[in-house]
């Protein structure tokens, strides 16, 4: 909770360990990697990093099915070489940020383990362990019909115990049952050994999901993913764990926090991050505006639908405007890249620039996915056998299911999130200069073209642009604290949105087609008198007070 503002001016960079640069030549990104790009991550201008789970784990998700939540994977370095990454990174002026991930532990920690060996286990209460239900003809049933996000049904008979365990995402991520003070006690001695080590925040994995409603009653209409979402969501009971935490631990530290929370609309977000007193979490991660092309879960594909994004990012600015703080993102491990998705391939660089500034310019902390700022774009992986993510197969089971082998297929390669996943690129050498060996996932074959050595070399490239971007933002007090206004909220080819500071103003246009357009600014924004700060296109004619907007082009005036 930093009570310093220090978090409203900064940049984020993300890294997913496994693939961010392997330091050791075993295939596996590392913090030896890391170590040798510290230099490059600096160079971006962000402020600091948020690293997803570093702990070791049996990695059923990826890191994020924990089982020692105090030490670090040995695929990526120990605790030692933790250590000097965080000095490393701080005297380079970048914070460093971890991944909590406290709604679920491992199946192989020794919590889970402890409390699956005997009902009277001190350690039995620190999951949600319940005997089964009776069905018709006796035949035993889970205690509800909650379903999971990852696994099918969110329960998992344990026989020796006669009883089930909860959990919402795969069956080796049981759930942690938070209503225990004993097991926020543990939540509150992991945050102070990250923070008495130096560490400078956490973002709080899936944190809006850690109360559960009393009794755990059935839920209706039955859906076969997260069925029961109701009475696991942003539940009342999270805020109390969140002040509880806020007030023992965090508020003892100058110290950031940013929680994730799966469909949580800007006025639920409120809840915790109003300032003033009530705070609880510096900022919340939005997911409305990643669904623009989908409806509820990446898998339910839709038309990408531009006023749905725009109402969605609108929503948010004008919600926390003068009362929350916004967490700004288009890509993170979660979801497949941007540029396949709401921009095009065939115009990589012009609608990679867009989409930077499109959200960089917004109000709110800048976060950026590894690899983002180089246009990485989905691998589109054409067998199932390739994928790795839990996630990814359990949606391929429930999808060919409903709608056959090869669309379900086709959904894939375009949804799913281990498009975000591929190491990445950085250079046109073998295993595009990731490792010096064979990776453990597979390489974009883009690589040779898409890579950081050569966008490095052109001052035009988009990673570049992304430099420039964030180190505009940072000097611009404008861009910072400045008021946010949609124009045309209406129209299908456009985003426009103004910011506003004692009497300057920024006038941010974004065209989404490939196909030209004309845009017209308002009369009372004279285009031709104002400073062209960022583009995508080298010349620029005007056509009235406005122009025939080619492919992805981008503007952004000072006026
Ligand atoms: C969050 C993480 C995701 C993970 C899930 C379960 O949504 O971002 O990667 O699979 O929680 O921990
Ligand atoms: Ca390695």
């Amino acid at each position: 909770m930093a009570y310093t503002q220090w978090y409203k001016e900064m940049a984020v960079y993300q890294i997913w360990p496994r693939s961010f640069c392997d330091g050791n030549g075993d295939g596996i990104g590392d913090l030896w990697g890391v170590l040798e790009k510290l230099d490059y991550i600096k160079s971006l201008n962000v402020d600091a990093i948020w690293f997803s789970p570093l702990y070791p784990s049996p990695n059923a998700d990826y890191g994020y099915d924990i089982a020692d939540y105090k030490s670090i994977h040995p695929d990526f370095g120990d605790l030692e070489l933790f250590r000097r990454v965080l000095e490393e990174a701080h005297k380079r002026g970048l914070k460093v940020f971890m991944d909590l991930v406290v709604n679920h532990s491992s199946d192989e920690h020794p919590w889970f383990r402890e409390s699956r060996s005997a009902k009277d286990s001190p350690y039995h209460d620190y999951y949600y362990w319940r005997p089964g239900r009776k069905g018709p003809l006796g035949k035993r049933l889970p205690p509800n019909n909650w379903t999971s996000l990852f696994e099918g049904g969110a329960w998992e008979y344990d026989s020796n115990l006669d009883e089930y365990y909860l959990h919402l995402f795969a069956k080796k991520q049981p759930d942690l049952n938070m209503s225990n003070p004993k097991v926020r006690a543990e939540v509150k001695d992991i945050l102070r050994f990250w923070l008495d080590l130096g560490v400078d925040g956490f973002r709080e994995d899936v944190i809006t999901f850690t109360g559960k409603a009393p009794g755990l009653p059935n839920s209706y209409p039955k859906l076969p993913i997260a069925n029961g979402m109701k009475y696991f969501s942003n539940r009342p009971e999270v805020y109390d764990y969140l002040r509880e935490f806020r007030d023992e631990v965090l508020s003892g530290y100058d110290c950031f926090t940013v929680g994730e929370s799966p469909l949580t609309t800007a006025d639920i977000a409120l809840r915790y991050v109003t300032e003033g007193e009530n705070k609880v979490l510096d900022e919340m991660i939005s997911f409305s505006h990643m669904e623009a092309d989908c409806f509820m879960t990446d898998m339910i594909r839709r038309p990408f639908d531009l006023k749905k994004m725009k109402r969605a990012f609108s929503e948010w600015q004008y919600k926390l405007a003068g009362r929350g703080w916004n967490a700004l993102y288009i890509e993170n491990h979660d979801h497949a890249r941007i540029i396949s998705r709401y921009g095009s391939e065939e115009y990589p660089a012009e609608s990679g620039k867009m989409l930077a500034a499109m959200y960089i310019l917004q109000r709110g902390t800048p976060f950026i996915y590894q690899g983002q700022e180089i246009g990485m774009t989905n691998i589109r992986l054409p067998e199932i056998g390739m994928y790795k993510d839990v996630a990814s197969h359990n949606n391929y089971r429930i999808f060919s299911k409903l709608l056959g082998k090869k669309k379900a297929m086709e959904l894939l390669q375009y949804s799913s999130r281990e498009n975000a996943r591929t190491p990445v690129q950085w250079d046109s050498s073998a295993n595009a200069g990731f490792s010096s060996t064979r990776p453990w996932f597979s390489v974009n074959p883009n690589y040779t073209a898409v890579n950081v050595a050569a966008q490095e070399a052109d001052p035009g490239s988009l990673l570049n642009f992304y430099r420039s971007l964030l180190s505009y933002r940072k000097s611009s007090p404008l861009v910072l604290y400045g008021e946010y206004r949609e124009l045309y909220p209406e129209d299908n080819s456009f985003y426009t949105y103004e910011r506003s500071y004692q009497g300057k103003r920024l006038l941010v246009i974004c065209h989404f087609s490939s196909v030209p357009h004309g845009f017209m600014a308002p009369a009372d924004m004279e285009l031709i008198k104002g400073r062209l700060l960022f583009s995508n296109y080298k010349t620029h004619s005007f056509n009235g007070n406005g122009f025939i907007a080619r492919p992805w082009e981008l503007r952004v005036y000072e006026l």
